[in-house]
C-alpha cells in the first residue's frame, strides 16, 4: 500500500507556501518553478559557484523564489534523498554571496518513470515541497497518449501535474491534446523565453490565446550558456495577450504560489479549443 502523499514535506509546505504567495503579490517579486539550479546533477551547471550566478541572475529579474528541478529521468543519476541536503547548501551559499532569492526543492519528473517513483518519492520532489504538483516533463517526441496516462496516474495517487514545455514536443492536435489534459486537472507551464524568440514566439502566443498557458518558468541550465533565469520579459509578453491579460496576477502571483503549497488549482479560464469525439473523422476533429 502506498504512504499518503505530502506527509514529509507538510512542515516545509506550511512554512513557505502563505508566506510566499503574500511577498510575491506584495513586491511584485516572483517564483520560477522549473530551473536546474543544483549543481553536478544532471545538464544543469557544474559547481556551486555556477549555481549561485544563477542565483543573481533570478535576483536581478525580480525572481524571489527557486524551484530547484533536477531531472528525474533513466539518463540522469539523481538520487532523490540527496536533495535535501544539496538544496540546503546551495541556500547557504547564496545567502553568503548575498544574494536574496531562495531555492526550494523540486524535480523535473519525466512521464517514462512516474510508475518508478514511490508516493514519498514524488512528494520530495514536488513542486516547493508542496506535497501536491509533480512538474511532469513529456517524452522525447510529439506528445502522446503515454503523457496522458502519467498524468491520470498521478492523479489517482494524489498528485497534480504541472506540464513542462510542451512547445518542446510539437504535434498537429496539440492544442486538443493539452485541452484535455486540463480537463484532468492538468496545469501547463511554458519557458519563459519562447515568449519572445522567433521563431518560436508566435506559436507560443497561439498557445497563450487557446487558454492553455498557466505558469512561466525559466528552465535555464546555467548562467552564462543558454537561457537566462529570468520571467519577466516572457511574462510582459504573455500578460498582452487574451485571456491571459486580464488574469496576469493569477498567472505571475496566485498559481506559483499556490503550487509551491500544495494547493489545489483552478484556472481562470478555460481552453477555447474544440475537443473532438474519439471516432470522429479527421477533418472534424481539429481545434478551433
Ligand atoms: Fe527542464
Amino acid at each position: 500500500m502506498r504512504s499518503r502523499p505530502g506527509a514529509q514535506t507538510e512542515n516545509v509546505s506550511s512554512a513557505v507556501g502563505g508566506a510566499a504567495g503574500e511577498s510575491a503579490l506584495q513586491d511584485g517579486r516572483v517564483i520560477d518553478l522549473h530551473c536546474h539550479i543544483l549543481a553536478g546533477l544532471d545538464d544543469g551547471p557544474l559547481d556551486v559557484a555556477h549555481s549561485v550566478e544563477m542565483a543573481q541572475q533570478a535576483d536581478r529579474d525580480g525572481i524571489h523564489t527557486i524551484c530547484a528541478t533536477p531531472h528525474i529521468r533513466h539518463d540522469h543519476d539523481v538520487r532523490i534523498h540527496e536533495l535535501p541536503d544539496r538544496v540546503a547548501r546551495l541556500n547557504a551559499a547564496i545567502a553568503a554571496a548575498g544574494a536574496s532569492v531562495r531555492i526550494l526543492p523540486g524535480g523535473e519528473v519525466a512521464e517514462t518513470i512516474v510508475e518508478q517513483l514511490s508516493d514519498p518519492e514524488l512528494a520530495a520532489v514536488s513542486l516547493g515541497g508542496g506535497g501536491k504538483w509533480i512538474l511532469l516533463e513529456p517524452k522525447p517526441g510529439p506528445l502522446s497518449a503515454t503523457l496522458d496516462h502519467a498524468v491520470v496516474t498521478l492523479r489517482q495517487r494524489g498528485f497534480q501535474s504541472l506540464i513542462a514545455h510542451p512547445e518542446r514536443h510539437l504535434c498537429s492536435d496539440m492544442l486538443e491534446r493539452l485541452a484535455l489534459l486540463v480537463r484532468e486537472g492538468a496545469l501547463v507551464q511554458a519557458t519563459a523565453a519562447t515568449m519572445f524568440d522567433p521563431p518560436a514566439d508566435r506559436g507560443m502566443r497561439v498557445l497563450a490565446a487557446a487558454g492553455l498557458i498557466h505558469v512561466l518558468s525559466s528552465d535555464a541550465h546555467h548562467p552564462r550558456f543558454g537561457r537566462e533565469v529570468a520571467v519577466a520579459q516572457g511574462l510582459r509578453v504573455l500578460g498582452a495577450v487574451d485571456p491571459v491579460s486580464e488574469h496576469l496576477p493569477w498567472v505571475r502571483d496566485i498559481a506559483p504560489a499556490a503550487i509551491i503549497a500544495g494547493e489545489d488549482l483552478v484556472p481562470p479560464y478555460l481552453p477555447t479549443v474544440t475537443i473532438r469525439p474519439p471516432d470522429a473523422p479527421d477533418h472534424e476533429r481539429r481545434g478551433s
